[in-house]
């Protein structure tokens, strides 16, 4: 059977990285969550005080070759786990305190540059779906097959409250919601690989759908290509 890549983009809380990974376990393929590179920098920016207060962006640039991201398999949960300079980070990554920068992290070129690159590498072989905001766009343009997830904002900012309710995290509807309609308002509208729709992707609205219909859906479309 011949080995394609899936390009999965879409807007914050749309659900891409659970059906992205549901998917490349179906079809055993790799899956890589670009968001959680670009959460990764956020929080070295953070962590070293170069956003937050008075953001000092030339520093984080100069200091992004010091920075190294990696995908560590965890047996336990059967996923890959984020590591930054050799330490787990994949809980901290996900904090409000993380998702409140990591928008304006990503919209720095030299970031998108040295992730692009790590990602293009890990999807040389095909045989992988990853998710993202550039991914059908700029990453993987030559993707056999590309999908642009949307949902309302006030659904993606109920299933992310929950989430994070899960997780013990202290917030309130009202602030997911607006870092969700504030994440978006900025990865739309940044000069470089801004999220849109590929011309060839398939837009998939999954407001009123359950995962498993999802799934099925997003599986038949794989099939017609594979
Ligand atoms: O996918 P997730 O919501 O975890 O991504 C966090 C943020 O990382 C996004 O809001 C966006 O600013 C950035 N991102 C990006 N390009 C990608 C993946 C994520 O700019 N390919």
């Amino acid at each position: 059977m011949k080995k394609i890549t899936i390009a999965i983009d879409g807007y914050s809380s749309t659900g891409k990285s659970t059906i992205a990974k549901r998917l490349a376990k179906a079809l055993n393929y790799i899956y890589v969550d670009t968001g959680a590179m670009y959460r990764a920098v956020a929080l070295f920016a953070l962590d070293h005080g170069f956003v937050d207060g008075e953001d000092n962006i030339p520093e984080l640039i100069a200091h992004l070759p010091e920075m190294e991201l990696k995908f560590v398999p965890n047996p336990d949960s059967g996923k890959s786990d984020m590591y930054l300079n050799g330490q787990n980070v994949e809980e901290e990554i996900r904090t409000m305190r993380v998702s409140g920068q990591v928008s304006k992290v990503a919209a720095i070129g030299e970031v998108r540059t040295k992730l692009v690159e790590m990602q293009q590498q890990m999807g040389q072989d095909k045989g992988i779906v990853m998710d993202g905001r550039d991914i059908g766009t700029v990453v993987f343009p030559d993707a056999e097959l590309k999908l642009f997830m949307t949902a309302s904002p006030e659904i993606r900012a109920t299933r992310r409250y929950k989430e994070l309710l899960d997780k013990g995290e202290q917030v309130t509807f009202e602030e997911v919601l607006k870092n969700v309609q504030e994440r978006d308002r900025i990865d739309s509208t940044r000069s470089i690989s801004p999220l849109q729709k590929a011309k060839d992707a398939i837009e998939f609205d999954n407001s009123d759908m359950g995962l498993e219909e999802q799934f099925e859906r997003i599986y038949d479309f794989s099939q017609r290509v594979i």
